[in-house]
């Protein structure tokens, strides 16, 4: 047994291993791939999105003590969105643009973005103290590549004593089902950033890439030392596509964050990941795009430009920020 697992109440023996090949067959009907995964059998940093108390390990889903249930999809993830408040029928990346960018990922263009993020996270963890266990979350997961990375990063001379729980989030369900395949003993959840699904000062480390933000949120599910790295388009990201796309191309401008983050978070480090990048295929190119804001700010004319393009030279632009959340930072 896992150390660290032993004697936890929260979970069903059949549930503790986070099995990822087994098929469950819950009351004889429907075959359920659920398990809350082995990296995230604290379940009780989670909060039911109704009323707010913290949300338990079922053999189906969750369940909070005022007996709010939310049961995982068959693909092993669970959805903590409440209808009512959904702004659209479907939020966040529709299906195309998420296998866009698993292709795109996959191909190993941004593997430099994900070290240094990794690198980031490795710092951070190594000045901890947290006796029982890290966890981490990635806020705007999409199809989980920079959590697998991480994953797979840290297990490298990682201390089997300080096992780490990782969460993702993310609103749209279909780059939660994306996830899930890449590593089903994580914990995937449908939700929002601006409502996450955790419990005050439960995580000791929100990621987020290139993705929506929400400062006071992450400010209260972040433990008194957590820290919040913040990954967003430097300067000269994606010039080259950018000077194809628009006439005159300004420079990305500091993330708003930054001031944002200033009543709750000490000032962030910055580091600076650039290099050029080649893309020599067209399939590349459309689906570099279409992980872009771009691709639906752009008119068909000039869609049709980068539609007719075999080749593309460009930069790659990212700035790494670490915010440490302050003593008594959380509680606006
Ligand atoms: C540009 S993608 C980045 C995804 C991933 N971090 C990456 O870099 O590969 C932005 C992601 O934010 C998600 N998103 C948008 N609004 C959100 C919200 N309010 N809460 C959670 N996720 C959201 C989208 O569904 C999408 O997966
Ligand atoms: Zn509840």
């Amino acid at each position: 047994m896992t150390p660290g697992i032993q004697g936890s109440l929260l979970f069903p023996d059949r549930f503790r291993r986070g099995d990822d090949t087994s098929t469950k067959n819950i009351s004889g009907t429907a075959k359920l791939y659920w398990s809350p995964g082995k990296d995230a059998r604290m379940t009780s940093i989670l909060q039911c999105p109704v009323c707010r108390k913290p949300l338990f390990a079922t053999a189906s889903g969750y369940r909070c003590a005022a007996m709010h249930s939310f049961d995982a999809a068959r693909q092993g993830y669970v959805n903590l969105v409440l209808a009512h408040k959904k702004h659209s029928k479907e939020p966040g990346d529709d299906p195309d643009m998420v296998l866009s960018r698993r292709r795109f990922l996959d191909l190993g263009y941004y593997n430099p973005i994900s070290d240094g993020i990794n690198e980031a996270i490795r710092t951070v963890l190594s000045g901890l103290a947290s006796p029982n266990g890290r966890s981490v979350l990635d806020a705007g997961c999409g199809e989980g590549f920079y959590l697998q990375r991480l994953k797979e990063a840290l297990a490298h001379g990682a201390d089997p004593r300080l096992p780490i729980e990782y969460h993702g989030v993310d609103v749209s369900k279909f780059a939660v089902r994306q996830a899930t395949q890449r590593d089903r003993t994580m914990a995937w959840f449908v939700a929002s950033i601006n409502d996450l699904p955790f419990l005050d000062s439960s995580l000791d480390i929100v990621l987020n890439v290139f993705s929506p933000a929400h400062i006071t949120e992450f400010a209260r599910i972040l433990k008194e030392s957590g820290s919040l790295v913040f990954v967003s388009p430097g300067p000269k990201h994606l010039n080259g596509l950018r000077e194809i796309i628009y006439p005159i191309t300004r420079e990305h401008e500091a993330p708003t964050i930054t001031g944002k983050a200033k009543e709750l978070f000490s000032p962030a480090t910055v580091a600076r990941i650039t290099y050029p990048l080649e893309l020599a295929d067209n399939r590349t190119i459309m689906d570099l795009l279409a992980m872009t804001p771009y691709y639906w700010n752009i008119d068909r004319e000039t869609k049709g430009k980068v539609a007719a393009l075999e080749r593309l030279r460009l930069d790659v632009d990212v700035e790494v920020r670490v915010f440490k959340k302050k003593s008594g930072g959380g509680t606006l």
